[in-house]
């Protein structure tokens, strides 16, 4: 991007370890006429909020957004036209810490700089076709104002008693304001138009229920586990502070409880102008991940209603686009859940969680949770976004680091290094958009590369973060799982090696992808030669090792059966429950049901004691937790070292709930639903299930319900799509399809019976 601007910023701002007031900018100018056509370009390293003559400039938060600011830097651009009037303008600036400067990556503050800085060009046209340019430089002028610091793991304070009424508009003195310090735009780090969707207001919560929990402290609960901020409304006094905290969950008592925090205070002050009447406030440059909301600092004898919370929800304006819903409250539960949890962490990259001191692209999470996330949003552009971070952060000799962006420096893992193949390989998949193969093809074979170099015999080292919080696990360190770190890590290094012969596959190069073929065949020998043992088993007796081998088709054929009776067993010995963490368990629905035990997936998913999906539902949960025991009803809160409450990698479950449950599959051969698989499993005892997606090419659906001694099944496909239609049971003399049965139609599809359909809404009645 071409800048005839300067960075600018207030100066003797520098943070130290404390952070310091967000400035306020301006700059006045005159306009002989109106242009007919306006645009600006903005951004920030911090965060900004812009407005012209008292108008804000568009709606997006936490703007310019997050990507490795070392490297590059997203802006915006605006269509101002009508902002502008003849005689005096004036722009006017607040600026945050943000990712920026503020505090990150667990312990920094100050990670990028020390200060924020503003960048902002006004390109206008006038009738005679004469283009005029109004660049930040040295004639702005800035000053500290009512906000006294903003921090996204702090949270915000704000003295309403310093506001500087009519700051940014015309004919305000700014005679005091000190003038800009300025630095050129430079070739480093690059400007670009973000081009993925932005942070906006996506919905508002009214409180359920308002408690004085101790005289003077007030919660409120907006009745879902949600991210964003608190808008509130308080009777002013001047000079009194209300302090707002925050909580995902209360303790017994009903008090808040903070631990799982950390050190992210998470905690917003307001202090009011008291100029008469209600006041009302909301941060800007911070956002929490919380429940309830509670107020301290109020007048005495005040009763708060409703009216003086309201819980606005911020994530990137990624379009919803599927639905689940089936017979079962619990499931559709855990749906909701699942939702929340992408709502809560795809707020500028695909977070872990968005309330303690963390909220970073943790590359693991991501990989796990990406088919899921395309079913319930349009995260095309979201994941382009991400990609372009990954590759930024990706190192000279391959490696993938842990957190993209990357603020650790250091560190690899299996499973969360594999994010740069599984990503673009499952957004293809499911958008049917090749650029994401075409971009990513080099970081994809610089990874293969780096698995090689560094494993001379092809199996992986002893590394990375394992089976992540695998339940009742016997290694020490409580975190790691009992799977063997390098048998997890080979794995993943056969299936992203057969991704990458994929990916060379569609982009036409035929050597390159038997190349990669050959690797991963060559892996998966490596694989059986140093994990399967000669007592027929794997050296790690865990569901985790059973569940990469099978679906990763790491095993010769004849080793295949007792594999899987080894996870059948382990399945067993834990009573029907999963023993998986972050690697073992999204494989584990699939897996069965690949191999016929879909009947064993349903039950798995249906538990309700730990450790399954439905246990936190039954405690109360309305988003996804990092731990299968996060909270119970009878032993409280886990460790709080570790304890989200909005954590989407066990949201990962969604996938086979859209594609096996409810049906909707889509076909690796033809990638973005040109054409499909409608292949649902009843089971579980639901009466029915149904899933619906918008693609690019139109609504496509899968569902079912029983209608006593009848299957009803519907596919719906979209205009210039066809989809395959796979019976769960029933010969073709027992299904029916516009009144007849469909023996000229069917095909043996494996065990079961299949016909193909073109676009419409179809239906079919299967007799039991
Ligand atoms: C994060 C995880 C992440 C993990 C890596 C945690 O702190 O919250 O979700 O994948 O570290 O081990």
């Amino acid at each position: 991007m071409n800048w005839k601007a300067d960075w600018i910023h207030l100066p003797g701002q520098e943070r130290d370890e404390a952070p310091a007031p967000g400035p306020y900018v301006r700059k006045a100018f005159v306009l002989e006429s109106p242009p007919t056509k306006a645009t600006a370009r903005v951004t920030a390293l911090g965060l900004y909020e812009v407005w012209i003559n008292g108008r804000r400039v568009g709606d997006v938060q936490m703007a310019p957004g997050w990507t490795d600011y070392r490297t590059r830097v997203p802006a915006q651009e605006y269509d101002v036209t009508g902002f502008l009037v003849p005689g005096e303008n004036v722009i006017g600036v607040k600026l945050g810490d943000g990712w920026y400067c503020g505090k990150m990556f667990v312990y920094d503050r100050r990670f990028y700089g020390d200060h924020p800085e503003f960048l902002f060009q006004l390109s206008m046209e006038t009738a005679g076709d004469t283009e005029q340019l109004l660049a930040s430089d040295a004639t702005w002028k800035a000053t500290e104002g009512p906000l006294l610091y903003s921090d996204i793991y702090d949270g915000e304070a704000y003295d309403a008693r310093k506001e500087l009424p009519g700051w940014n508009l015309p004919s305000f003195d700014d005679s005091a304001w000190k003038a800009v310090a300025t630095r050129p735009v430079g070739k480093k780090p690059l400007i670009e138009l973000a081009e993925h969707e932005p942070v906006r207001v996506i919905e508002e919560r009214s409180p359920l229920d308002i408690d004085e929990v101790e005289p003077g402290r007030w919660i409120f609960d907006l009745g879902q586990n949600m991210v964003g901020r608190a808008r509130i409304m308080v009777p002013g006094e001047e000079g009194r502070t209300i302090t707002i905290r925050f909580a995902e969950m209360l303790n017994r008592d009903g008090t808040l409880y903070t631990e799982n925090y950390r050190s992210a205070k998470s905690t917003d002050h307001y202090t009011c102008h008291g100029r008469g009447g209600f006041e009302q406030w909301e941060p800007v440059f911070t956002f929490h991940g919380f429940r309830y909301v509670e107020l301290s600092g109020l007048p005495r004898d005040v009763q708060p209603d409703e009216s003086w919370v309201t819980g606005v929800v911020l994530h990137n304006d990624i379009e919803p686009t599927g639905s689940f819903t089936c017979s079962n409250p619990l499931l559709n539960q855990l749906q909701s859940n699942i939702v929340w949890g992408q709502k809560g962490n795809f707020l500028e990259v695909p977070t872990d969680c968005p309330q303690r001191n963390e909220r970073l692209g943790w590359t693991g999470d991501a990989q796990v949770f990406c088919p899921t996330a395309s079913f319930n949003f349009d995260v095309l552009a979201f994941f382009h976004k991400w990609m372009k971070d990954v590759r930024d952060a990706q190192k000279e000799n391959g490696l993938v680091p842990l957190v993209v962006p990357d603020g650790f420096g250091e560190g690899e893992s299996p499973a969360w290094g594999d994010a740069v193949a599984i990503v673009p390989w499952e957004v293809y998949l499911r958008y049917g958009d090749m650029t994401i193969l075409e971009d990513n093809h080099d970081a994809i074979r610089k990874w293969i590369a780096f698995q090689k170099n560094d494993s001379p015999d092809l199996v992986r080292a002893d590394r990375g973060f394992g089976d992540w919080l695998q339940p009742y696990q016997e290694n020490e360190d409580q975190l790691r799982g009992d799977t063997e770190r390098s048998l997890i890590g080979t794995a993943y290094f056969a299936f992203t090696a057969g991704i990458a012969a994929r990916v060379a596959g569609v982009l036409g190069k035929p050597r390159e992808a038997a190349e990669m073929e050959r690797l991963a065949a060559d892996v998966r020998k490596a694989f059986t030669d140093a994990f399967w043992t000669n007592d027929g088993r794997l050296s790690s007796d865990t569901q985790t090792a059973y569940l990469l081998a099978l679906a990763f088709d790491l095993l010769p054929e004849k080793h295949v059966p007792a594999a899987f009776q080894h996870l059948l067993r382990l399945i067993n010995e834990a009573d029907g429950h999963l023993r998986t963490g972050f690697v073992g368990t999204p494989l584990l629905a699939p897996t069965l049901t690949r191999f016929g035990r879909e009947d064993l997936a349903y039950e798995l998913l249906l538990k309700e004691t730990y450790p399954g999906w439905l246990y936190s539902i039954r405690q109360g949960a309305t988003t996804m937790w990092e731990r299968w025991n996060s909270y119970s009803h009878s032993d409280g809160f886990g460790n709080a070292e570790m304890n989200s409450f909005n954590h989407y990698a066990y949201g990962a479950i969604g996938q086979w709930m859209y594609e096996t449950v409810a049906g909707l599959e889509p076909d690796p051969e033809h990638p973005g639903y040109t054409h499909f698989f409608v292949s649902p499993q009843p089971g579980g005892g639901l009466d029915w299930a149904r899933a619906e997606l918008a693609t690019a090419r139109g609504t496509v659906a899968s569902g079912w319900r029983f209608e006593e001694a009848t299957l009803v099944m519907e596919a719906v496909v979209p205009e210039c799509a066809s989809a395959t239609v796979v019976f769960p049971f029933g010969e073709t003399e027992a299904i029916l399809w516009q009144g007849r049965t469909v023996e000229n139609v069917a095909f043996k599809y494996g065990e079961r019976t299949a016909l193909k359909t073109g676009p419409g809404s179809h239906t079919f009645m299967i007799k039991m």
